[in-house]
């Protein structure tokens, strides 16, 4: 490709591709350069969210759950049903088909939007004064060419976080990409890491069967959580005996044997203690990366913590280079992901029409968070712990959703939902949820935010009955004392 393009996008996971069909659809020339490979060594657009994220852990969320409904809650319906087996095979089956039908159809998207896409790894070459362009080349098995583009936007993700001590071989010892593609359920499962991905991927295994053991570092878990949601989350969670958490450990050591890992760990009390189990997980977090981008040659700036050093509006420290999603600032989640994509596409095409590019820096007070466990967990702005910190004066309205009929109704009723308002303005400041659906349910409160609502502005929105939308209503009229139903 010897001609200038306009825009050369680097990862095709949800910051890249959204930002390339975005920029097409703008009417820039756009390259989308993505490296990932499916089984049978062909480019599976999507990133991790698509490929190993996001979505197939849904898909195995949703089936475990069916299946853990079946075995364990149908009948309080007046169902019976006698020996419900799964088949695991089947069911990750189900999850393949999920994510093969989703990667292509971004194949798709980017056929019907002009965007071309190219395989293999992204290299950004250093310019020279005399370069006119971007130069990026692109390697796929040593088939390397160069492509020239006068943007660059970087979104080139995230990996999992590795323990110095122990390889990840994805048979015993797994990440997600294992996590996921287990075809049996282990008897005894570790999991190391009390972060969203251990809690998903153990509720998974756990629904399963498996006994599920999370070690977790921190004194507590969920700590981005609302306090009084994580507690609620451990309190409903640890019920299950099948499921043990326990926290403020030191991993000492992990062997892997033929049958077995064993975990050495020293507990809160300072005691050794000794976890053997059949399959473990390792979830401590994910790190950016930069990897094969070149970012020793070409000058990028990376901050101390090894993320693209990057502006509000998504600008590198080199001129016309973007970043966005997970190897930039911020948190790691695909809908931010996406909106930084959207944000810079405008932006560049905001400068090449001559417009002022700082057009949309993401507003990450307003980006909601889900966890998809049993309850789900969702919030959306400030917690109260964050307030009390930052001195703000605010007040606070709850409601439990065993008080609202459709829960009822689904046998589904534990957790509550807060709504927290500035006790000068009413503004709404943060909204928490522990409970049925509350990763549908919190898109109100995010859309009460980005409007700058009220708490009273959502208590005078009638809200359908029964639903469970009921709870985020009386949990507003509770700010200002007039819930109806407690
Ligand atoms: P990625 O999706 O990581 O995509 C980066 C892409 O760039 C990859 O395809 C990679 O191969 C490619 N690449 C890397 N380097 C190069 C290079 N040099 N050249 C070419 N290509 C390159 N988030 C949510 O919001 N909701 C969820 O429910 C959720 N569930 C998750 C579950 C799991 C198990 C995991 C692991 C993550 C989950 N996430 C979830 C997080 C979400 O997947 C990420 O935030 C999101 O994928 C980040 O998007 P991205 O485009 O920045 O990077
Ligand atoms: P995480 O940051 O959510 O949790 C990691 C946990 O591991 C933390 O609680 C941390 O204290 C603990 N930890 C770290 N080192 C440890 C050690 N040595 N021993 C024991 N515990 C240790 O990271 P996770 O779960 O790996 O997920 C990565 C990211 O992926 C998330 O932060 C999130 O952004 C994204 N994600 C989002 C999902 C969603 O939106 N539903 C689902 C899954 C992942």
């Amino acid at each position: 490709m010897s001609e200038i393009i306009d825009v050369a996008v680097i990862g095709g996971g949800p910051g890249g591709y959204v930002a390339a069909i975005r920029c097409a659809q703008l009417g820039l020339d756009t390259v989308c350069i993505d490296a990932w490979k499916n089984s049978k060594g062909r480019a599976s657009l999507g990133g991790t969210c698509l490929n190993v994220g996001c979505i197939p852990s849904k898909a195995l969320l949703e089936s475990s759950e069916y299946f853990f409904q079946v075995k364990h809650k149908i009948s309080a319906h007046g169902i019976q049903v006698k020996d419900a087996t799964v088949d695991v095979p089947a069911m990750i089956a189900r999850k393949d088909k999920i994510v093969t039908t989703f990667t292509a159809g971004i194949a798709s998207l980017f056929k019907k939007n002009k965007v071309k896409s190219l395989l293999g790894t992204g290299k950004l070459l250093k310019r020279s004064e005399t370069d006119k362009a971007w130069r990026i080349e692109v390697n796929d098995n040593n088939n390397v060419q160069i492509i020239q583009a006068k943007y660059v936007i970087v979104a080139t993700g995230s990996i999992p976080r590795q323990l110095p001590t122990v390889k990840v071989d994805n048979e015993r010892i797994l990440d997600n990409v294992g996590a996921l593609s287990l075809h049996e359920t282990p008897k005894r499962l570790g999991v190391i890491g009390a972060g969203v991905i251990g809690l998903e991927m153990g509720s998974v295994w756990r629904r399963l069967g498996s006994e599920v053991t999370i070690l977790e570092a921190l004194p507590d878990f969920l700590m981005a959580a609302d306090d009084q949601v994580a507690k609620e989350a451990k309190k409903i969670f640890t019920k299950d005996p099948g499921l043990v958490i326990h926290t403020e450990i030191e991993i000492k050591s992990i062997k892997v044997t033929k049958k077995f890992v064993t975990v050495n760990y020293q507990d809160a009390n300072a005691n050794t203690q000794k976890l053997e189990v059949d399959k473990l997980i390792v979830s401590i977090g994910r790190v950016p990366n930069t990897e094969g981008l070149g970012s020793n040659e070409n000058g990028l700036d990376l901050d101390e913590r090894g993320f693209i050093a990057v502006d509000d509006f998504c600008r590198t420290n080199l001129t016309n280079v973007f970043a966005v999603g997970d190897v930039v600032r911020g948190p790691m989640l695909a809908h931010k992901a996406s909106e930084e994509g959207v944000a810079v596409a405008e932006a560049i095409a905001a400068i090449e029409k001559g417009h002022n590019p700082e057009v949309g820096a993401v507003n990450f007070n307003t980006i909601p968070w889900v966890i998809y466990t049993s309850p789900e967990i969702a919030w959306v702005g400030k917690n109260e712990q964050e307030l009390k910190k930052a001195g703000v004066s605010y007040k606070v309205g709850q409601f439990p959703f065993i008080a609202n009929g459709r829960a009822r109704a689904m046998n589904s009723a534990s957790g509550f939902v807060k709504v927290l308002s500035d006790a000068g303005n009413d503004r709404v400041l943060g909204v928490h949820m522990i409970g049925p659906h509350v990763s549908e349910l919190i898109s109100e409160a995010v859309m009460a935010m980005a409007f700058s609502a009220c708490s009273e502005d959502i208590a005078c929105i009638v809200h359908a009955h029964p639903s469970l939308s009921e709870v985020l209503h009386e949990a507003a009229l509770g700010v200002n004392n007039r819930a109806l139903h407690i």
